[in-house]
């Protein structure tokens, strides 16, 4: 089958590497991929969030399959597109709908979702232009800190952490007269849980679900998770605190939950349900959803899914994967990513990268490059994702820190310390 991966940053470098392993992968079409993805297949030039144009691509390449990477086309209705127009509406598409993006599209109805659903999380409240005054007299007295929330997309940078009640009170009012443009026009104050944070992932086809292995994120620009948060640094899979009772007891009181909150709601969810979660002293609580992989978690989990993905997929938009048995490989995954000099902040582009051929024991996901006249250069602020599997847990952390090492941009940096925390 002809497949249609959109997306370009480090998870759809893991994708599109998997994908393009399966025997049921005739052609793999990549929009807009990155300097490294046409190693996988054919990137083409279009905008995921131009609807017009994927359908013109579709239609053109003769695509049977459609995987959506990124949260915004879902969140923005493109599976609902396809369903709408007769010469697509039988093309499977792996993301959900709009009626199931929203999970991640709105922190206020995700929040409502995890309340009617039971399933454990901060205590919240939600407040509007229209009950400011009540928001502001609710924070007066608020445990510290307190959490705000964007309720819509806000590009990773819509929750703040705040240590004052003032400040929060100030920042209520700034984040609801357009601080965050419209994901702000509707804020979900929350409390603050203390914990240790980690990832679960499941792909769902809305009746049976496969849990995938779990991951941590490295938010933190800095050494030892200090400094500005980002898209993430690094990630690890397996992860040693999520012990077999730890999952066990996600999977009871949020995975399950969760699918059957969202057949009792008639969301009829296709594709994957990423659960960012918080482990407080034993117990799991729901920080967030999101309607995608994580990146760069997709970087160290996909590596040890043994099963054909292409497969998993098709039974996912057959309703089948109650017939899927995962195999997920005992060694360990690491992935360093390494970024550009000044991200979070400023940064710039447009560097050539060399050393991508010295790399001994590891894959370079590619995240924000391009390829021109032949050289790689950045291209973004997360450049490349460097993944090693391993034997053991500290072989992988070992392998892929040196093989970070091995690759040169003017400006590059990496953390050194991902996952050392956990060896
Ligand atoms: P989110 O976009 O909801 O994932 O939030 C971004 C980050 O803020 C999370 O990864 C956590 O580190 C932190 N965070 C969000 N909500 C809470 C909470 N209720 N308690 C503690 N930390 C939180
Ligand atoms: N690494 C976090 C995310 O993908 O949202």
């Amino acid at each position: 089958m002809n497949i249609l991966l959109l997306g370009s940053g480090g998870r759809e470098s893991a994708l599109a590497w998997k994908m393009s392993q399966s025997p049921l992968c005739t052609n793999l079409f990549i929009a807009p991929g990155n300097g490294g993805t046409a190693a996988y297949g054919k990137n083409v030039h279009v905008n995921p969030n131009n609807f017009q144009a994927v359908k013109t691509l579709v239609l053109k390449d003769n695509i049977n399959m459609v995987v959506v990477g990124p949260e915004e086309p879902l969140v923005n209705g493109i599976h609902d597109f396809f369903l709408a127009d007769e010469l697509l509406a039988k093309i499977p598409v792996i993301g959900p709908r709009k009626q199931g993006a929203i999970l991640e599209g709105s922190k206020d109805f995700s929040k409502q979702f995890m309340v009617r659903h039971g399933i454990p999380t901060a205590g919240s409240k939600t407040f509007s232009k229209d009950t400011l005054a009540e928001g502001l007299s609710y924070l007066e007295h608020h445990a510290l800190p307190i959490v705000l929330k964007a309720d819509g997309l806000a590009a990773g940078k819509g929750v703040l952490i705040i240590d004052n009640n003032e400040e929060a009170q100030r920042e209520l009012e700034l984040m609801l007269s357009g601080k965050f443009g419209e994901a702000g026009t509707t804020v979900v104050v929350e409390e603050f849980l203390t914990g240790i944070e980690l990832s679960m992932f499941v792909l769902t086809d809305g009746d049976n679900y496969v849990i995938l292995p779990e991951a941590k994120d490295y938010k933190r620009i800095g050494h030892a998770d200090t400094g500005l948060n980002t898209g993430g640094m690094g990630s690890v899979s397996p992860v040693p605190f999520a012990t077999p009772e730890f999952i066990k007891e996600v999977e009871e009181s949020i995975i399950i939950p969760t699918i059957q909150g969202l057949k009792k709601d008639k969301i009829d969810y296709t594709g994957f349900i990423f659960f960012g979660l918080i482990k407080v002293d034993e117990k799991p609580f729901l920080i967030e959803y999101n309607c995608r992989m994580g990146d760069p978690e997709t970087e160290s989990v996909i590596p040890r899914i043994e099963n054909d993905l292409v497969e998993l997929f098709v039974a996912a938009s057959e309703k089948k994967l109650n017939g899927v048995t995962l195999q997920i490989s005992s060694k360990s995954a690491a992935t360093i990513m390494i970024v550009a000099g000044g991200y979070p902040g400023e940064y710039e582009k447009g560097k050539a990268i060399t050393g991508i051929e010295n790399i001994r024991s590891s894959f370079a996901f590619h995240a924000g490059t391009l390829a021109e006249a032949g050289q790689i250069k950045s291209n973004g602020g997360r450049v490349i994702a460097i993944t090693s599997l391993q034997d053991t847990f500290f072989d992988a952390l070992q392998s892929a820190t040196a093989d970070a090492a091995r690759i040169y941009f003017d400006g590059k940096y990496f953390r050194e310390d991902i996952g050392f925390d956990l060896a």
